[in-house]
């Protein structure tokens, strides 16, 4: 890559899961990655090899931001839903207010190009599925609702200040790339529960209802290779740094390419839905262990399905899933949990 086609990032929340699989690839592309991350969730290690790494809070970004940056990538949050709704002022403090001094560093540096990790919570309930970007937004938790108020402040600024952003509403993020993978703690994340029980630390699945409108009763979700995701992102940032209309590879006449002042939203799933016994089967089969199930009551505001409309992001990133297969998503991550336990 040369020196012109090199850009620099600030990458916030790049010790996470989802930040860490995305500075590796924007490494991999030639591209310079400073992680900023305060490790309240992220792992030192998560940080991977050859980016800059600031051990510091968003909230300070000011410190670290300048003019020498071409965009950000905004993945650092407070993200466990269940936490939220016990301890919401966190999430309005550490997302929002958090996204406010990000986005006033971001203007005083003059750095004009932004990414930033939205979700699938901010719709709620759906009235239909797959679920579009047109949806209603009704957010049945703090945490979904701290993330569709960041997504509001993004508009404001893209409108009043010139940021050219891309907000990537992401519905569940699941399997590794190599070194990175999934390590919350708590887990709350199906998968690497899941595949806690085959590797022992935990005795046996709970499936929180067994009886909603599905064909097999347990609740349908859609998801997505975190590598897939990563492709997005790439293709967002390369979007934002190139605001003229572009056309399509096919040759179609599909607007690509954001402007400043523009803030586009894109949601970002497979498309395709998989139940939680579907997953666990998918666990056994890959596994070879027996993985128990306990069936639980539903839990509050659990929609029955939650399937994404990826259209957007198709027509106007040219974004496509390439790993959309479960057993891949699980043996990936199956992989990754092997090799950190
Ligand atoms: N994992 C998913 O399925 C999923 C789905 C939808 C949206 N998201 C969003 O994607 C982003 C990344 O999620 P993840 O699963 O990688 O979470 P994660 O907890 O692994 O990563 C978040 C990172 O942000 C850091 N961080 C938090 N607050 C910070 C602050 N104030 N200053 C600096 N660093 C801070 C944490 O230490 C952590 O490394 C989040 O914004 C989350 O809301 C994730």
């Amino acid at each position: 890559m040369s020196n012109a086609q090199q850009k620099k990032y600030l990458v916030t929340g790049g010790a996470g899961y989802v930040g860490s699989v995305v500075a590796a690839h924007l490494l991999e592309a030639g591209h310079r990655v400073t992680v900023l991350d305060d490790l309240s969730t992220g792992h030192r290690e998560g940080v991977p090899e050859g980016a800059e790494f600031i051990e510091g809070r968003i909230q300070d970004a000011a410190k670290w931001l300048d003019a020498s940056y071409d965009g950000v990538l905004h993945f650092a949050a407070s993200s466990q839903v269940g936490e939220s709704v016990v301890n919401p002022e966190k999430y309005w403090v550490n997302n929002v207010g958090g996204t406010t001094d990000l986005l006033a560093a971001m203007r005083d540096a003059g750095v004009r190009t932004l990414v930033f990790s939205s979700t699938a919570a901010t719709y709620g309930e759906p009235d239909e599925v797959p679920i579009t970007e047109d949806a209603a937004t009704a957010p049945t938790n703090p945490y979904g609702a701290t993330k569709l108020a960041v997504d509001h402040m993004i508009s404001g600024e893209c409108a009043a200040h010139g940021l050219a952003a891309v907000s990537l509403r992401y519905f569940n993020v699941a399997g590794a790339y190599g070194a990175y993978g999934e390590r919350h703690d708590p887990e709350s994340h199906l998968i690497p529960l899941v595949l806690q029980v085959a590797q022992g630390r935990r005795e046996a699945i709970s499936v929180f209802g067994d009886d909603y409108p599905t064909p097999d009763g347990t609740c349908v979700r859609d998801y997505i290779h975190v590598a897939d995701l990563a492709d997005a992102h790439l293709l967002a940032l390369g979007a934002a740094a190139r605001p003229s209309p572009t056309a399509t590879l096919d040759g179609g006449a599909a607007r690509r390419g954001v402007d400043p002042g523009e803030h586009l939203i894109c949601n970002l799933g497979n498309g395709n839905g998989f139940s939680v016994r579907e997953v666990i089967e998918t666990v056994r089969q890959v596994t070879g262990h027996p993985i128990p199930e306990v069936v639980a009551g539903r839990r509050g505001g659990d929609p029955a399905v939650l399937v994404a409309s990826a259209e957007r992001a198709k027509e106007r990133l040219g974004w496509r899933p390439s790993r959309a297969d479960l057993k891949g998503i699980v043996a990936d991550a199956w992989t990754f949990a092997q090799r950190t336990h």
